[in-house]
């Protein structure tokens, strides 16, 4: 989470940096800043919130200069305001920072008694302190950041201006993204090189523990073991990174009207020649395979919560699947016939590239499913499969879930294959179904205008629980989760038969309960668990196809969605999940693209 962003540039660098920050603004919006150095001298503007606070204090304070460095806050240590947003300075230095410094409260302790004085609650401000105390007692630039670097622990990104220094940034990476870009004269910096488009195509992705000097000329980059060394160079498709809204009310709006296109896009880029066939990459080996562990945070998560049921009834294939946070602290045993599959959208989330980290060394094979393919998860996998969602800039992901489960559903009927649980005949009858599902969707997402109208009743609401079972039932999970995200309106999942456990105490005539049932298997049975809600006039929104609601009866709401074969329709109720959320948020004038408290990409633990 954070920003950074940094232009060595031959021009004026604030309008630059500004316009990159508006790009990274999804990574978080507490605060925003700006350091540059002008005729030598260091100078810097800070505003707390959005971007637009800071773009209007800078029509009225200019902040000259062609080098400079910028940040978008996600506030971790000390909360928004001025004096905690970044960038952060000391005497001759300022510094922008993505991370958590582990051991900032040691590191503020010896700096305080060695006379220090903070003006912040951040871990950051320990960063520039030590900086400008080497500084202070004769180191160079250089010697001052490589002498501050080696007392850093934590997981963070980081970028050093110094005053007097016209020509020089200075930054690095442990744990957290950041990439150096090519211009004509011009060099640059960022979290991603989305921030970096509308400057440059030629990107250098730095490496774990790398640090670089930059400079107009070029950059030094070194690593770890501060051994100089070279790092590719690559070209980033600019196409991919545009970030507009097409004419739409929300990036939201935007990314879930895309989802047709996206997912037709996605598959056929994993269809084979033949039209019945799968072109993956060489070396995927799901027949040797004793278990497969998926791992992944929020929407990620329920992505794979669905594909368990997927990989288990198709593949024959044992499933683990975990939360990030909680896998590598709960000891999993872990074996060398085991598969890893790690799915996120931005493929930097701290807590599922730590996972991936932790089990590298003990598996057979480590598997990503991203959006970003030159994410870290991405490159860290032996082997990543990107979702060709194209850019998701709105907070809550939506696009990026149903292509997520589209490559998952296109990778457990590889595995069925693989394992001959699938005979050629029954993959061919899935593929196709799979083929069909840009289709439903368009005609999911043409049901818009009812889910409008229903929504005025859920923007009411204090609470709202979802139901589903079987793969229904993380797409309930999902549900309640896009709603908190965006309306702020506290929602719940279960599992329908859990429900008579204890959430059914919850019930009365003022709690909304939203029931994904397709006419499958399963649906007299979640019908049954809807009666038992309804018989305690909970005020149920069943959501089915044509079928499920003739048989259904009387229902307070119904939503009619199109007659789906079982395999696709979690992909389908995904649409309607999304709608639900936007248009109570909508209804609630909550700020969809950029909920309270929430960051697009979470690189911090
Ligand atoms: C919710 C949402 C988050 C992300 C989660 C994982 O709408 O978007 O729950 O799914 O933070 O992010 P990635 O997929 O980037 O690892």
């Amino acid at each position: 989470m954070c920003g950074i962003i940094g232009i060595l540039g031959k021009h004026e660098v604030s309008p630059q940096i500004l316009d990159g920050l508006k790009r990274l603004e999804y990574r978080g919006y507490d605060s925003a800043g700006i350091a540059t150095i002008n005729s030598g001298k260091l100078d810097l503007r800070r505003a707390v919130g959005k971007l637009i606070n800071l773009s209007d204090i800078m029509v009225h304070a200019p902040l000259p200069g062609r080098s400079g460095i910028g940040h978008t806050r996600w506030a971790t240590h000390g909360g928004p305001s001025v004096a905690n947003a970044h960038p952060h300075r000391a005497g001759r230095v300022a510094v922008v920072h993505n991370g958590i410094i582990e051991n900032f409260r040691a590191l503020r302790a010896e700096l305080t008694s060695a006379g220090a004085e903070f003006g912040s609650e951040t871990d950051t401000e320990t960063i520039v302190q030590l900086a400008s105390q080497y500084l202070e007692q004769g180191m160079t630039p250089v010697e001052a950041a490589r002498s501050t670097l080696k007392r850093l622990e934590g997981a963070f990104a980081v970028a050093f201006l110094f005053e007097g220094e016209e020509d020089l940034i200075i930054c690095a990476r442990r744990g957290s993204p950041l990439c150096i870009g090519h211009g004509a004269g011009e060099m640059y910096l960022g979290s991603d090189a989305m921030a970096l488009a509308e400057m440059t195509d030629r990107i250098t992705y730095l490496e774990e523990g790398d640090w670089a000097v930059l400079s107009r000329g070029g950059a030094l980059i070194f690593d770890a073991e501060d051994k100089q060394t070279n790092r590719p160079m690559t070209r980033i498709n600019v196409e991919n990174t545009r970030v507009d809204k097409s004419g739409h009310k929300h990036f939201m709006a935007k990314e879930m009207a895309e989802q047709p296109g996206v997912l037709q896009a996605a598959m056929g880029y994993y269809s084979g020649r033949e039209h019945d066939s799968l072109e993956l990459p060489q070396g995927l080996d799901f027949a040797r395979a004793d278990r497969l562990i998926m791992v992944a945070c929020g929407t990620a998560f329920y992505a794979c919560q669905v594909a368990k049921y997927w990989f288990e009834k198709y593949a024959g294939l044992p499933v683990e699947l975990d939360i990030a946070s909680e896998f590598r602290y709960r000891e999993p045993v872990l074996g060398p016939a085991n598969l890893a599959l790690f799915v996120s959208q931005s493929g930097e989330t701290a807590d599922t590239l730590a996972a991936l980290r932790h089990v590298k060394p003990h598996v057979a094979q480590v598997i990503s499913v991203v959006n970003v393919p030159t994410s870290s998860i991405a490159r860290e996998s032996d082997i990543a499969l990107p979702i060709h969602a194209g850019p998701e800039i709105g907070v809550a992901s939506t696009k990026a879930f149903t292509a997520q489960l589209q490559v998952l559903a296109i990778l457990a009927l590889r595995a069925g294959l693989q394992r001959g649980t699938l005979s050629p005949k029954a993959f061919a009858e899935r593929l196709f179904e799979l083929r069909a599902v840009p289709g439903f969707v368009a005609q999911a997402l043409d049901r818009e205008e009812e889910i409008k109208r229903l929504s005025e009743v859920l923007s009411q609401a204090r609470d709202v629980l979802f139901l589903g079972r079987g793969m229904m039932y993380p797409l309930a999970l999902e549900g309640a989760l896009k709603l908190k995200d965006i309306s702020y309106i506290h929602a719940e999942a279960y599992a329908a038969g859990e429900l008579k456990h204890g959430p059914i105490a919850l019930i009365d005539k003022d709690l909304p309960v939203i029931v994904f049932a397709p006419h499958d298997g399963l649906f007299e049975k979640t019908v049954s668990n809807m009666q038992e809600v309804m018989a305690r006039q909970g005020k149920v929104l069943l959501i089915s196809d044509a079928k499920g609601l003739a048989e259904a009866g009387e229902v307070p709401f119904r939503l009619a969605m199109p007659t789906v074969p079982d395999f696709i329709a979690p992909i389908v109720y995904a649409v309607p999940a999304q709608l639900i959320a936007y248009h109570t948020a909508l209804h609630r004038g909550t700020d969809v693209d950029q909920p309270r408290n929430l960051a697009k990409s979470v690189t911090v633990e």
